[in-house]
């Protein structure tokens, strides 16, 4: 049976709503391929730390290994006790100084990887975003270029010879949520009253799959993150349009009073009109967009009419409320939306 939803038959649509096609276009998330700075110490010391501990159960188990078999109980044992060894200093200092060092050496590599991961300078190419986690969606603010995006956050490409980092302050809207890009950094929660910061210099251009880490509710498996990282020529142009005010079609006035007429204005904002609301994503550029509802569904105008009809249907548990509006109206209002680029 083919559902109808909003006007468009549902069955028509792989059930991944086009992301498992969109998605396998990119390398996948891996916390073995790094391509930012702190993802790679993360990655060296984790490598690291198995090497140095694989070393020592190769030892241990050995040594386990031929003593059990070695001195195993055999039928013409006598019944007499080993020799027993008592109070060798030579022994006893040996194995309380090998592993003294060696926790030692473990402990100053990883107190140098938190270091370089959280408590870098600033360099003055240094780009700021703050980061707001939502259920279930992550708002992008850019303070110093007054853009603001949602759930795909663009990031200049950093040269290590003159890295230009980004780095971003996080906070929750409401509930504990983390920010988990895998090659770019490791988790950051984001906890709400409280200021986190992390930092990023990817060092290959391309897009970036991440995902909340930290169970926030209904729909924390698809509060997903893309990070597009781009040359700074490409980077710069995407700042330029994102600040200009999306143009208005006069086809889509009609589309555009629905908008401004109804419950939609309460919860977003689109530049140029009476609406900013601040609780959903911010819509002025959602066309500028590859996906919808964070990373649920790619942005078409059908997947937007599913969505903007009832968005449960493709997130089950979104906050935000089925729109219920007629045929007509839905039509339009879509159509206006796609206009915002
Ligand atoms: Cu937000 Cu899990």
């Amino acid at each position: 049976m083919i559902a109808v939803i909003g006007g468009v038959p549902v069955a028509a649509f792989a059930n991944d709503w086009g992301m498992g096609a969109s998605n396998s276009k990119i390398p996948p998330s891996s916390i073995y391929n790094p391509v930012s700075t702190p993802a790679h110490e993360i990655n060296t010391v984790a490598f690291f730390v198995v090497a140095i501990t694989g070393v020592i159960f190769l030892i241990v188990a050995g040594l386990l290994t031929y003593s059990i078999v070695r001195f195993r109980a055999r039928p013409t044992d006598d019944t007499r006790e080993p020799p027993q060894v008592y109070g060798s200093s030579p022994i006893e200092f040996a194995w309380t100084t090998v592993p003294v060092i060696i926790v030692l050496v473990l402990i100053l590599i990883t107190a140098r990887t938190i270091y370089t991961v959280q408590a870098p300078a600033r360099p003055p190419g240094a780009l700021s975003v703050h980061v707001i986690a939502h259920q279930w969606w992550w708002e992008f603010r850019y303070p110093d270029l007054g853009v603001v995006t949602a759930n795909e956050l663009h990031v200049p490409l950093s040269d290590p010879k003159n890295p230009t980092p980004t780095f971003l302050d996080l906070e929750s809207a409401d509930v504990a949520h983390s920010f988990w890009v895998q090659r770019l950094a490791g988790k950051t929660d984001v906890i709400p009253n409280k200021k986190n910061t992390m930092w990023i210099d990817p060092h290959v251009s391309g897009t970036y799959l991440g995902q909340c880490g930290e169970y926030c509710g209904t729909e924390h498996a698809m509060m997903l993150i893309r990070v597009v990282v781009e040359p700074r020529a490409d980077f710069d142009r995407w700042v330029a349009a994102q600040k200009q005010p999306p143009a208005l079609d006069p086809s889509v006035v009609h589309g555009r009073q629905v908008f401004e007429s109804t419950a939609c204005v309460n919860c977003h904002t689109i530049q140029g009109t009476a609406a900013n609301g601040r609780f959903g994503p911010d819509l002025t550029h959602l066309m500028t967009r590859e996906t919808i509802g964070a990373g649920v569904a790619m942005n078409t105008p059908d997947h937007l009419k599913v969505w903007v009809n009832d968005p449960s249907v493709m997130k089950p548990g979104a906050l935000m409320p089925a729109m219920n509006l007629d045929d007509k109206d839905l039509d339009d209002l879509v159509a206006y939306l796609v206009t915002l680029h």
